[in-house]
């Protein structure tokens, strides 16, 4: 069978992990590499040793001169769309990476412009590939935790350090942390719920990542340099320091000074239909990274985590428990999920699968992340009534 030919779009940090992952399959040749940063494309196509990819700085130059079965589109979330849509025209398959934007207008656009195209898009929720949720969900399925009441996700994250000097700090670039990090989470609860959601409820606060007097701006000339624990590297590695030639913002901005408008920690409540109650707590200020889950019906319960090899399932009547097995590879990251994401995202270019997250089921969690940032805004509780597609 002939390979897939495949143009990755946005070499950032996730970009340039992806290239490097489809540079090794046999079945898919990457033809052209694209990002506003030439030099980022440049350097990825020939670290890579893509000596035939072509690079490209705009999408439609791209589509113009390629010719490709799919697109894969790994910019930053306010710049999902710009890229899927004349993907979508050209007719190609595209494998958009989550969340599926960061406002209601862009989702609905590429819902549409997918709808038009026969459903040609993936979402990259890569987590409903992790062994260990594919295992919930299909315990969940299988009828054993009986109706279900709760779920509770909870996500530590060691990346605040990243974050808070990166464009996941703004919400015009990422939407804040309710979209840019927990959609994956509320992705989980209404995959895991099967039902829609009606009402949220989110407190969330920035305590840790807030100013620091005599702090510098950047930590090459702070005179706390020396003992911070969350200061940046002396040397930026090689894609971080490409984007600060090219006038990008500074590697070592300092994590406390720098603007944001978003938060560090933060629970959100969730009620679906059929009175299930959600949880999520998230929390990037933690010094590692781990999420758990435990989703509870009126048989059952079932809890494990994402750096765990079981699953334990405590049966109600007559009170039992039991380990579940997971295979998984740990060594993959995202617990074992960013294989299978791709081999599937493949599959389904030839016409062998189903993706798992289309762009109407990525909409909720979006839906989801917007309501968070008002309820959060507002202490108040968010209907999700106005969301609606
Ligand atoms: N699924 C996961 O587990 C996971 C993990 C990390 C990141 N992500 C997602 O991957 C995406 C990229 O994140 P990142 O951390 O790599 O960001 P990044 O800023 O490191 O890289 C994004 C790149 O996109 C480029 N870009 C932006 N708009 C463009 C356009 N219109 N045309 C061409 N290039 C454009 C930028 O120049 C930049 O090089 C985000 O949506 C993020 O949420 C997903």
């Amino acid at each position: 069978m002939s390979k897939v030919k495949v143009a990755i779009v946005g070499i950032g940090g996730r970009g340039s992990w992806l290239v490097g992952a489809v540079a090794k399959r046999a079945d898919v040749e990457i033809v052209a590499l694209c990002d506003r940063i030439v030099k980022r494309a440049e350097y990825m196509a020939q670290k890579c040793q893509l000596a035939s990819a072509r690079i490209f700085t705009d999408i439609h130059d791209l589509l113009a001169s390629v010719d490709c079965d799919a697109v894969m589109v790994t910019t930053s979330d306010a710049h999902h769309c710009e890229v899927v849509l004349p993907a979508l025209k050209a007719g190609k398959f595209v494998f958009c990476e989550k969340p599926l934007e960061i406002s209601l207008k862009a989702c609905r656009d590429i819902i549409a412009a997918d709808r038009k195209a026969g459903g040609k898009t993936f979402v990259g929720f890569n987590l409903r590939y992790a062994p260990v949720y594919a295992k919930v969900k299909e315990v969940i399925d299988s009828g054993r935790l009986g109706k279900l009441l709760t779920i509770q996700a909870d996500e530590f994250y060691d990346g605040g350090r990243t974050y808070f000097r990166r464009w996941n700090r703004f919400r015009s670039e990422g939407g804040g942390l309710w979209i840019t990090k927990a959609s994956h989470d509320f992705d989980l609860l209404a995959w895991f719920a099967g039902a829609k959601p009606v009402e949220v409820y989110a407190a969330a606060e920035k305590t840790y990542y807030v100013p620091r007097p005599g702090a510098a701006m950047q930590c090459r000339d702070c005179q706390f340099e020396a003992t911070c624990p969350d200061r940046a590297p002396r040397e930026a590695a090689p894609l971080v320091k490409i984007r600060e030639e090219a006038g990008g913002e500074p590697h070592d901005l300092c994590l406390f000074n720098a603007p944001s408008d978003t938060f560090d920690h933060g629970i959100a409540t969730v009620t679906f239909e059929g009175d299930i109650l959600a949880t999520y707590t998230c929390n990037v200020v933690a010094g590692f990274s781990d999420r758990r889950i435990r989703v509870a019906g009126t048989k059952a319960a079932v809890e494990g985590s994402l750096s765990g090899k079981t699953l334990t399932l405590r049966q109600r009547d007559p009170s039992a428990s039991t380990e579940i097995p997971i295979d998984v590879d740990l060594a993959i990251s995202h617990g074992g999920a960013d294989g299978d994401v791709q081999d599937s995202f493949f599959r389904f270019v030839r016409g062998a699968g189903e993706p798992k997250c289309r762009p109407q089921d990525a909409f909720t969690p979006v839906c989801l992340g917007l309501a968070a940032t008002l309820s959060g805004d507002t202490h108040r509780a968010v209907s999700m009534a106005r969301y609606r597609l």
